[in-house]
C-alpha cells in the first residue's frame, strides 16, 4: 500500500441497526433467516479496499452486539478498531477482544449517534486509566475528541497516540455560513496535534460530497466513516461504495 494515501476505514454499526430493526428478539445474531449479517458486510469491505473496520459496542447493544465483535475478530484481516465509552465493562470485554486499535467515545444513552467529542479535560482521570489498560495490553488507542486546543493538548499530555477529530459540527454546518468557521477549526487542530506528535484521524457525518474537502485537513492519516457508505450500499452494493469513497478520498 503507498502508505501517502489517505486511509479509509469503514464503520459498520448500521449495518447492525438494519439487523436488529427486525431480529433484536432473537438470540443468533447470524445465520438462517437472520439479515444483514455484518460480518458479511465488513468482509465485502475488506475486498473494495477499505483499510479498516470499525464497530461501537454501545451499552444499550442498540446495533452491533457482543457476538459479532468476536466473529469480526476471529475473520477480519484488516485491523479492527473498537469503539468505547470510557466504562469498566467496556475495558473488560475490549481486553478480551485485543482489538488493534479502539477509540474512546462519549456514549449518552439519549443521542441517537454520537453527538459530541469526548471531554477527555473534564473525563481526565477516568480516561487515563483505560488508556494505560488498553496501552498495557497493546491496543493502539485514539482519542475521539473536538478539534479544541484544550482537548488536543490533554490527548498528547495523556500519552495517546492517535486522535480521532470530531468532524460533526462541520459536517451539519456543510450548508451554512458556518461551514468556513467549522473547517478553520478542523485545520488547526489537526495542525496543533501534528505539532503534539499525535496521529491525526477524523471522522463523524462525512460523505460523498464533503468527503472532497475534508480530506485536504492538514497531516491526515484516516477517515472513519460509516452511515454514508452504508446508505449508498443499498443502491450501489457494498463493493462499489466502498471504491468509491475511497477513490474520493486519495483524487490527486
Ligand atoms: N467516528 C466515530 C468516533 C463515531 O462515533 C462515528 C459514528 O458512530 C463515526 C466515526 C462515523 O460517523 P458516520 O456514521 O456519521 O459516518
Amino acid at each position: 500500500m503507498n502508505h501517502q494515501e489517505l486511509l479509509l476505514g469503514v464503520n459498520i454499526d448500521h449495518c447492525a441497526t438494519v439487523r436488529q430493526v427486525r431480529y433484536k428478539d432473537c438470540e443468533a445474531t447470524n445465520g438462517g433467516i437472520i439479515e444483514p449479517d455484518p460480518v458479511f458486510f465488513a468482509q465485502q469491505c475488506e475486498l473494495a479496499g477499505a483499510d479498516s473496520i470499525t464497530v461501537h459496542l454501545r451499552e444499550d447493544r442498540r446495533h452491533m452486539q457482543a457476538r459479532d465483535v468476536e466473529r469480526l475478530r476471529e475473520s477480519l484481516r484488516v485491523p479492527l478498531n473498537l469503539e468505547m465509552a470510557v466504562t469498566d465493562a467496556m475495558l473488560e470485554f475490549t481486553l478480551g477482544i485485543e482489538p488493534d486499535y479502539a477509540c474512546i467515545v462519549p456514549e449518552n444513552r439519549e443521542e441517537v449517534t454520537t453527538e459530541g467529542g469526548l471531554n477527555i479535560v473534564d473525563e481526565r482521570d477516568r480516561v487515563a486509566r483505560v488508556l494505560e489498560g488498553l496501552a498495557h495490553a497493546g491496543v493502539i488507542v485514539s482519542l475521539f475528541i473536538d478539534p479544541e486546543p484544550d482537548q488536543i493538548r490533554m490527548a498528547a499530555e495523556l500519552g495517546a497516540p492517535v486522535v480521532e477529530l470530531h468532524t460533526g459540527a462541520y459536517s451539519n454546518a456543510y450548508y451554512s455560513t458556518t461551514r468556513a468557521g467549522e473547517f478553520e477549526r478542523l485545520k488547526a487542530g489537526a495542525e496543533l496535534g501534528h505539532e503534539l506528535g499525535l496521529v491525526i484521524n477524523a471522522g463523524h457525518g462525512i460523505n460523498y460530497v464533503n468527503a472532497a474537502e475534508v480530506r485536504t485537513l492538514p497531516h491526515l492519516h484516516e477517515l472513519n466513516i460509516g452511515h454514508s457508505i452504508v446508505s449508498r450500499s443499498l443502491f450501489k452494493g457494498v463493493e462499489e461504495s466502498v471504491r468509491e469513497m475511497r477513490r474520493l478520498l486519495n483524487v490527486r
